[in-house]
């Protein structure tokens, strides 16, 4: 069986799942009889690129390092370059995968791409955020109505299988609550605060390494982990809608050198937790800097590592830890999702 894919997005994360593709090929057919096939990319200012019969990953690969576009490609007579519109509205493919970034207010284009799939019964595979804190329960029952997928596992997490685990792993469980650290950036400068550093040092630190971005305030300030933990609330935990204002957001800035040492004295840890409470129907959703104790399951990680400790009605509690960050592990989180959504096809 082939399936196929149209790719939003050819960036650091695009590639990579490209290259992914490319790598473990033979293990993907072999484990799943299947083969995925790029169909259609498109880009925002590279161009866009689309075959009947999939496009040669090695050709565009190469195309785009010689001239910086991938449409260039089309002149070989087997590919086109159609609108974005256009291979939204008629291309023919499985599953839409969005490398894209989204307005964090909107959700949008994103989100709008996403519809148009959903609503022609294209299953969607995303590691873009806003579109999910924003619009959860939209997209999700537009897939269900449809009979498509919607999938995010690279949304928080990175490519960590959290909602994979609850998927598949946790059949029938109620979370209760959960607590993440859900910012690799955070917990890394957190980490050379502990040694030392001054906030200001640490981030200059995290920025060379390429972990913050060049405006870190979203990360700093508590927000990245606030809208991964309107994500966990809605898709594992059964929260309604949820808006920003709904969520007592404190980042980073506020922790103090006395904080940290006084924490580091009790053998304990300061990390930006993000903690979900459910009580019956209503959410507690808190994002702050928090001591955590010698003994509290997250007080190992170190570096840009994520973790996540889910209290369940099935199974106490469980821990989970892995990348946080970085386009390959992003990629093999949408690697996932496709999979997932490729053995759902099988039956
Ligand atoms: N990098 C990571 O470690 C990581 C980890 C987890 C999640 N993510 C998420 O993954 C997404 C992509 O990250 P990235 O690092 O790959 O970013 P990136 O390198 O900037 O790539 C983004 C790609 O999306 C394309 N694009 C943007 N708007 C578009 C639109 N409206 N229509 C079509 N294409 C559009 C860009 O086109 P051009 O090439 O023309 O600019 C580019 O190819 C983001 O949502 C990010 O939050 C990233």
């Amino acid at each position: 069986m082939k399936i196929s894919v149209l790719l939003l997005g050819f960036g650091n994360v695009g590639r990579e799942f490209c290259s992914l593709l490319e790598r473990k090929g033979d293990k993907i057919f072999s484990e799943y009889g299947c083969t995925i096939q790029i169909k259609g990319i498109s880009t925002q200012r590279r161009g866009n690129l689309y075959s009947e019969e999939g496009l040669h990953m090695p050709s565009v690969f190469r195309a785009e390092e010689e001239t910086g576009r991938i449409d260039c490609l089309r002149s070989n007579g087997l590919y086109i370059s159609p609108t974005l519109e256009d291979l939204l509205n008629n291309g023919d493919y499985h599953i839409l995968v969005d490398t894209t970034f989204s307005s964090l207010e909107t959700g949008e284009p994103a989100r709008t791409y996403m519809e148009k799939a959903l609503s022609r019964g294209k299953s969607v595979v995303t590691c873009n955020k806003s579109p999910v804190f924003l619009w959860y329960h939209s997209l999700s029952s537009l897939a269900r109505e449809r009979g498509a997928k919607f999938l995010f596992e690279g949304t928080v997490m990175c490519g960590t299988p959290l909602f994979s685990l609850f998927r598949h792993g946790l059949p029938a469980t109620e979370v209760l609550s959960f607590e993440g650290v859900l910012n690799g950036t955070c917990n890394y400068i957190l980490e050379l605060m502990r040694q030392g550093s001054t906030l200001d040092d640490a981030l200059l630190d995290a920025q060379r390494r390429g972990y913050a971005e060049p405006d870190p305030s979203v990360d700093i300030d508590g927000w990245d982990s606030a809208y991964k933990a309107m994500i966990v609330a809605q898709a594992i935990m059964g929260a309604p809608r949820l808006t920003k204002d709904m969520i007592e957001v404190r980042g980073i800035r506020e922790v103090t050198p006395e904080m940290l040492n006084m924490t580091r004295i009790k053998g304990g840890v300061v990390r930006l937790l993000s903690k979900i409470e459910r009580k019956q129907n209503s959410f507690k959703i808190e994002v702050a800097p928090t001591a955590l104790p010698a003994n509290h399951p997250l007080v190992t990680l170190y570096g840009v590592t994520n973790g996540a400790v889910l209290c369940t009605d099935t199974m106490g509690e469980i821990c989970i830890e892995g990348a946080g960050a970085g386009s390959r592990f992003a990629a093999f989180a949408l690697l996932q999702d496709v999979l997932s959504i490729a053995n759902s096809m099988r039956r």
